[in-house]
């Protein structure tokens, strides 16, 4: 059984209490697919108020810390530690009805994230990890794969994007990679939660373009502290600046940097 740290508790307390306004707006959204309108601009509204509990309930606790919030920015405080937000990730897979999505928060301190929780309410999987005391889902630790062969491994990624520059992955690049290393692909839509199952073991390794700090901030200290490797597509920790993300469990980091640089 694991010991949560106050800071974990606040986080878990949060995201319990937003959760509960997204899995109610989720059932809402089978209605709105037939309408003429469709679900856009309720989707738009619902993030908006899972991002307002979550600041509410974080700052209540920690009126100190700063935040960088996905729809509202920066909030600046005195403090050296930050809550990074994600309020609702893989708005995609939300407004279309598909069950898979997540609230991510990661909390950095001198510039390193040094707990993260990424909670699934669909399926109330919580992810949660804190420097030095390992990565649990619910209360049981979770370590990455040992898979280390390519061909045995499950890769997910979040490319290509149609018709964007800027994507995450272009066609070829998807194409390229799938060929070369014939292992299968999946894309489910949710970066965070892509993240949190090389953690869980369930898949061996996550690679992406152009992520933001708070697709990736829970990530990033769940998937360490289960033993895997957090790099850019070059094997650095330049992930933010360079804006490609790799993630892999302790067998396959190279092999992944071979085929992806
Ligand atoms: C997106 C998801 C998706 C990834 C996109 C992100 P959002 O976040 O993480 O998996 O491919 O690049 O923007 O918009 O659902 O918060
Ligand atoms: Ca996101
Ligand atoms: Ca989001």
């Amino acid at each position: 059984m694991r010991l949560s740290s106050a800071n974990i508790n606040v986080m878990v307390k949060a995201c319990r209490k937003a959760s509960k306004i997204l899995i109610r707006d989720f059932g809402e959204i089978e209605n709105l697919q037939v309408s003429p309108k469709g679900p856009g601009d309720f989707v738009t509204a619902a993030d908006k108020k899972v991002e307002k509990i979550l600041i509410e309930e974080l700052q209540k606790a920690r009126p100190n810390y700063s935040i960088l919030s996905e729809e509202i920015g920066e909030i600046n405080n005195s403090d050296s530690f930050k809550w990074i937000i994600d309020p609702i990730d893989g708005t995609s897979n939300f407004l279309h009805g598909i069950p898979h999505f997540a609230i991510s928060i990661g909390l950095e301190h001198n510039k390193e994230i040094i707990c993260g929780i990424i909670y699934d309410p669909i399926k109330d999987e919580m992810f949660t990890a804190e420097k030095g005391n390992g990565s649990y889902l619910n209360n049981q630790r979770m370590r990455v794969s040992a898979r280390s062969k390519l061909k045995d491994c499950i890769i997910f990624t979040g490319g290509p994007k149609h018709g964007s520059m800027n994507s995450e992955l272009s066609l070829e690049e998807y194409n390229k990679f799938s060929s070369h290393v014939l292992i299968p692909i999946r894309k489910l839509g949710s970066g965070s939660l892509d993240m949190a199952y090389v953690a869980a073991g369930r898949c061996d390794g996550f690679w992406s373009r152009e992520l933001n700090y708070w697709d990736i901030a829970a990530g990033i200290i769940l998937v360490k502290e289960a033993g895997g490797f957090v790099t850019d597509f070059y094997g650095d920790d330049k992930y933010l600046e360079n804006k490609t993300i790799l993630v892999t469990n302790a067998k396959i980091n190279k092999e992944m940097i071979e085929v992806l640089k």
